[in-house]
């Protein structure tokens, strides 16, 4: 395919996985969010938990509430030491002055550190100490590698997203996998290929109905005969490419082959092809090149590449006597072996400058006299009464001038 022919298949492609890629990293992303979101669910329930164990175990305490009523901190503080060997996630805890919160209790980070504090009351909860805040230190990565274990969320001073109680948290960022890169990849791939393909069949469709019906006009503007005998040997060869049974895309490719097969003649000089005698060794050798001319001129028109070999081996012969590589039998590819026969029974019935028409029945001894392949030979006599009433179809006669 040629290079702009590619370029929207491979804009297509670059587009749509990197559209699919994205995608993936967005897929990773919500379900890192869900993550966070579980983490923090467990972290805030842990927290509540402890926090309303200790507001009811520890601090509705007439004992503590009377000493710290007192003004006796150090009293009250001994009642404290022993919070962490009955609250899971209590490391210390302390007085602090200042005022209590209205609720049972209330959290406040610092850093990575997770503090809650509690109104001293009695065993009621009334007789609040206005001046008073009993103060509990949390082990706060505890609480976290049990609501997350496996230490993808953590704790940061600064720069985290937020997380529980005015803590930030950092999540490990899930990278993307060679999974997820190869199914972007083929999903690029699988939109891509039709919308190549989609360019491809348009540009050959113009090709082989437009593009084409300019190089036979060209072809006929520089060899007028010639271009006369590839549009009925193009006939002939749809006429027995049916019979042989082709269908569908081979029978035009045999049809637009068929339509080329000669084209490599506008490298032969024009006096040697329209001479009215026979050639001498040397210019038979000339005019043999046109083969080969043909091929490379295809190379050249990827929308027509495909073709070349039908046009190369149109001389070769089923008995190996053919140009320019003396193929033999399978060898030669079928489409070429009936352009052959197109070629030799159109050359002998047609008009010559040097020879006049020959009859039918002379026409097939010769062909098959010249080494074509009988088969093909037998399906062009066998049906050669229906020929002058064939039509070609609507996709042929679009390519015609
Ligand atoms: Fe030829």
């Amino acid at each position: 395919m040629k290079r702009s022919m590619m370029a929207l298949p491979l804009a297509v492609f670059l587009v749509v996985s990197a559209a699919t890629l994205a995608l993936a990293a967005e897929i990773r992303a919500s379900s890192r969010d869900r993550f966070l979101d579980v983490a923090r669910s467990g972290f805030e329930r842990a927290a509540e938990i402890s926090a309303e164990g200790m507001a009811s175990g520890y601090f509705r305490r007439n004992e503590l509430r009377e000493l710290a009523a007192a003004g006796d901190i150090d009293g009250a503080v001994r009642f404290l030491s022993d919070l962490d060997g009955h609250f899971r996630y209590a490391i210390s805890g302390r007085l602090e002055a200042g005022t209590p919160p209205d609720g049972p209790w209330y959290f406040s980070a610092a850093g990575t550190e997770l503090r809650v504090r509690f109104p001293l009351s009695d065993a009621e909860g009334g007789a609040r100490v206005g001046n008073l805040v009993g103060v509990v230190e949390l082990d706060a990565l505890r609480m976290l590698a049990e609501a997350a274990p496996g230490g993808e969320v953590t704790l940061v001073a600064s720069g985290g997203r937020e997380f529980a109680f005015g803590l930030s948290a950092r999540i490990t960022p899930l990278p993307l996998q060679a999974l997820d890169i190869l199914l972007s990849i083929l999903i690029g791939v699988a939109v891509a290929a039709p919308v190549g393909m989609a360019a491809r069949r348009h540009a050959r469709f113009f090709y082989e109905s437009k593009g084409l019906e300019t190089i036979i006009f060209l072809f006929e503007q520089s060899d007028r005969f010639s271009a006369h005998h590839s549009r009925n040997v193009g006939a002939l060869a749809l006429f027995i490419g049916r019979r042989a049974g082709l269908r569908g895309r081979r029978l035009r490719d045999l049809y637009s082959a068929a339509l080329l097969h000669d084209i490599g003649k506008i490298s032969v000089p024009t006096d040697l092809l329209q001479k009215p005698r026979s050639l001498d060794a040397g210019e038979t050798e000339t005019v043999r090149e046109h083969p080969v001319a043909g091929a490379r001129i295809l190379d050249n028109f990827w929308e027509l590449s495909h073709l070349r070999d039908f046009v190369l081996r149109h001389h070769e012969r089923a008995d190996g006597s053919g140009y320019p590589g003396g193929l033999e039998g399978e060898e030669i590819p079928i489409e070429s072996r009936i352009i052959a026969v197109a070629d030799v029974f159109e050359a002998l019935t047609g008009e010559r400058p040097y020879r006049s028409r020959i009859e039918l029945a002379e026409a097939f001894d010769i062909m098959r006299a010249e080494g074509l392949d009988r088969r093909l030979v037998d399906l062009l006599e066998s049906g050669i009464s229906e020929f002058p009433s064939f039509q070609l179809p609507r996709w042929a006669r679009a390519s015609r001038a």
